[in-house]
């Protein structure tokens, strides 16, 4: 019965380890994802994959990231700010400037501009919307 409890204290003590290292290590988040909408979702869901990883290796994250000040006034980017999912602030109920104001109009301003900038066929939507 002791042993067992030693091993199970053992057990937790790694696992709080192994933890502490996996959330170091995810401060940049998964490398792939898959994005969809859930506040303001289409009839039809539309889900957008996002290769994280690679556009991390060509941009800064304050490209993409930023925060918001008490004003309601976008905040740039600061190295070690929480990341909160574009949602949170990008959807229907919290009175941002239309262009902005769902995780769809915010994502395509944002990735289908940058795409359409490098190269029309980059904003083709099934380039970031698989079939
Ligand atoms: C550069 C990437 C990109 C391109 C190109 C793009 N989209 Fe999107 N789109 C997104 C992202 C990211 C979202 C937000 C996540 C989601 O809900 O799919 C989104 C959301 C949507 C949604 C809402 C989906 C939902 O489930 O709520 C629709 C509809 C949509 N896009 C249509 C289009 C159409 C039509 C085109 C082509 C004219 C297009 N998109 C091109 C990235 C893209
Ligand atoms: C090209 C745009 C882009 C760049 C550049 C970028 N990210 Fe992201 N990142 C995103 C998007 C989009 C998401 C998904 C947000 C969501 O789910 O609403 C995300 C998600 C994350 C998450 C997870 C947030 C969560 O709660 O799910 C972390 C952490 C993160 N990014 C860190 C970083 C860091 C650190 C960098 C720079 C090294 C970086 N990102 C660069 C677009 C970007
Ligand atoms: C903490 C809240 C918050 C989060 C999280 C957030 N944003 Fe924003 N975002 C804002 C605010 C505030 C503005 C300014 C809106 C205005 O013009 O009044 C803004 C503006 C923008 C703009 C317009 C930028 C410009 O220069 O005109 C885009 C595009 C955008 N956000 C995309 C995103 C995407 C994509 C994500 C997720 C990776 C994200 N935002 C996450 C608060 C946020
Ligand atoms: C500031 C510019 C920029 C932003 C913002 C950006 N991208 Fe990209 N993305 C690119 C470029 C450039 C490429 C092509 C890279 C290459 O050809 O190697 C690319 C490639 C991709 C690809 C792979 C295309 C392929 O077939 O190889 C996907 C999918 C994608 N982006 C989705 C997104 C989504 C979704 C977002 C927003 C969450 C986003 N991107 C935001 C510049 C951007």
């Amino acid at each position: 019965m002791k042993k067992m409890l030693m091993c199970g204290a053992l057990l937790l003590c790694c696992c709080t380890a192994g933890y502490v290292g996996f959330a170091t290590a995810a401060d940049k988040g998964p490398a792939e994802m898959t994005l969809q909408a859930t506040v303001d979702p289409a009839s039809t869901p539309k889900p957008a994959q996002f290769p994280h990883a690679a556009h991390q290796g060509r941009l800064e994250c304050g490209t993409c990231h930023h925060g918001k000040g008490a004003d309601g006034k976008q905040v740039a980017y600061t190295e070690g700010q929480k990341i909160e999912k574009c949602e949170t602030c990008h959807n229907s109920k919290a009175g941002m400037p239309e262009k902005v104001n769902t995780f769809k109009n915010a994502a395509h301003a944002l990735c289908k501009e940058c795409h359409t900038k490098n190269k029309p066929e980059l904003a083709k939507c099934t380039v970031c919307h698989k079939k």
